[in-house]
């Protein structure tokens, strides 16, 4: 086994060892994909402050999300068809995270059911939901969220309808995949991901399958989206959402001041900035230049959480640094994931909370809730100054 000292590391292995689909699914941005490179790109245009002989024995990066606790701010992003990457996906994840006191999100667009991984996990997870028109279905989504008691809801509402992602569309990404001439060839070359989704009977969209009904074609992401999702989602919407669910709420994709100010009127606690890890609205801002404003606009009102470009502990540094309470890491995880199953996700934890560790410690800080612009160095004109 290869001595694993960074994401990338992971990154290499999984690109190995997972279906070209699946890979091309995760590793894409919509369109040009200029948003999908700035989100890490412009991380690393904040530079960090050193600073020297300040004790740093001592040091914590445990912090509270939402109220509850977790030893580092990194929660585990909802992930589409997680359950593809590694069989039973989302459960090996949900492990890991769980080990790791980090919260795990689970997506509506899972291949493990919100029961499976409830009956397979000990502590309670996040539920991602997408806002879709069958109204039985979204009372369901939350009741059942509810009886698998996760502590939180999170509502995506940067998906009325799916960005085009071109790798998709050519490789007819499915779950579980079509059998093509392409498919299979490619499916040959990767024996241990084969054998393990022989081994699961986990390989369908589990919370969709049986739930939802009137979807012709529940395999294809992109019928399943255009057939069921809400075009005419709204904030009045949203609000009754707020009334089907009454645990905490964590309202995921928004950009823009004006809509972080809407979503602490519906009653969220906490909002995530996010342009959906690039695969939405290609030419939007990196969530890291957005972050700012929407900082300036809702204050402490609202607990403000990023995700989008996070691949390191150093840029999840930096997101604190600029003011987020919390951050996500998606594919930062599915390389984990793909490459070593359960045990990969958790090594991906552990780099990830040393580069925090370590960085916030050469900045001259001992405690993550103490870390604040004063480490940074921002560059001017990084917020963007932009003309009414
Ligand atoms: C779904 O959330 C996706 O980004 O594919």
């Amino acid at each position: 086994m290869p001595v694993i000292t960074n994401i990338d590391d992971l990154k290499r292995i999984y690109q190995r060892r997972t279906p070209r689909m699946f890979y091309d699914y995760c590793e894409s941005g919509s369109w040009t994909e200029q948003t999908f490179r700035e989100n890490t790109s412009d991380f690393d245009k904040l530079y960090l402050r050193q600073r020297v002989a300040i004790d740093m024995a001592g040091r914590t990066t445990k912090t509270q999300m939402i109220g509850q606790d977790v030893s580092m701010p990194v929660a585990l992003a909802p992930v589409g068809l997680t359950g593809m990457q590694s069989a039973d996906g989302e459960i090996k994840a949900a492990r890991a995270a769980e080990k790791f006191g980090v919260p795990f999100t689970l997506s509506t667009m899972s291949i493990c059911s919100i029961e499976d991984v409830a009956e397979n996990t000990e502590n309670p997870f996040w539920m991602q939901v997408y806002t879709l028109k069958d109204d039985d279905f979204m009372q369901r989504l939350f009741d059942r969220a509810k009886a698998a008691k996760c502590s939180a809801a999170v509502i995506t509402v940067d998906l009325q309808l799916l960005g085009q992602r071109h790798k998709d569309l050519k490789n007819g990404l499915s779950a579980p995949p079509k059998l093509t001439m392409k498919s299979i060839a490619n499916m040959m070359t990767k024996a241990h991901w084969g054998l393990g989704m022989l081994g699961t009977k986990r390989r369908f969209f589990g919370n969709i399958v049986g739930h939802a009904k009137g979807v012709e074609d529940a395999s294809s992401l992109t019928t399943w989206t255009a057939e069921s999702f809400d075009q005419s989602l709204d904030w009045d919407r949203i609000r009754q959402f707020r009334k089907m669910w009454d645990g905490p709420l964590i309202i995921k994709g928004i950009m823009d001041a004006r809509d972080a100010l809407e979503a602490l009127n519906v009653g969220a606690d906490a909002i995530i900035v996010s342009n959906h890890g690039g695969r939405q609205l290609d030419g939007a801002l990196s969530s890291i230049r957005a972050l700012p404003a929407i900082l300036d606009a809702v204050g402490d009102k609202i607990e403000v959480h990023l995700d989008s470009g996070i691949r390191s502990g150093q840029d999840v540094l930096k997101a604190m640094a600029m003011g987020a309470k919390g951050t996500y890491i998606g594919r930062a995880f599915v390389y984990g994931l793909g490459a070593m199953g359960e045990a990969g996700v958790t090594k991906a934890l552990e780099v990830m909370h040393k580069e925090l560790d370590v960085s916030m410690a050469l900045c001259g800080k001992t405690d993550i809730n103490q870390v604040d612009r004063d480490i940074l160095m921002i560059p001017k004109g990084f917020e963007g100054d932009w003309q009414d």
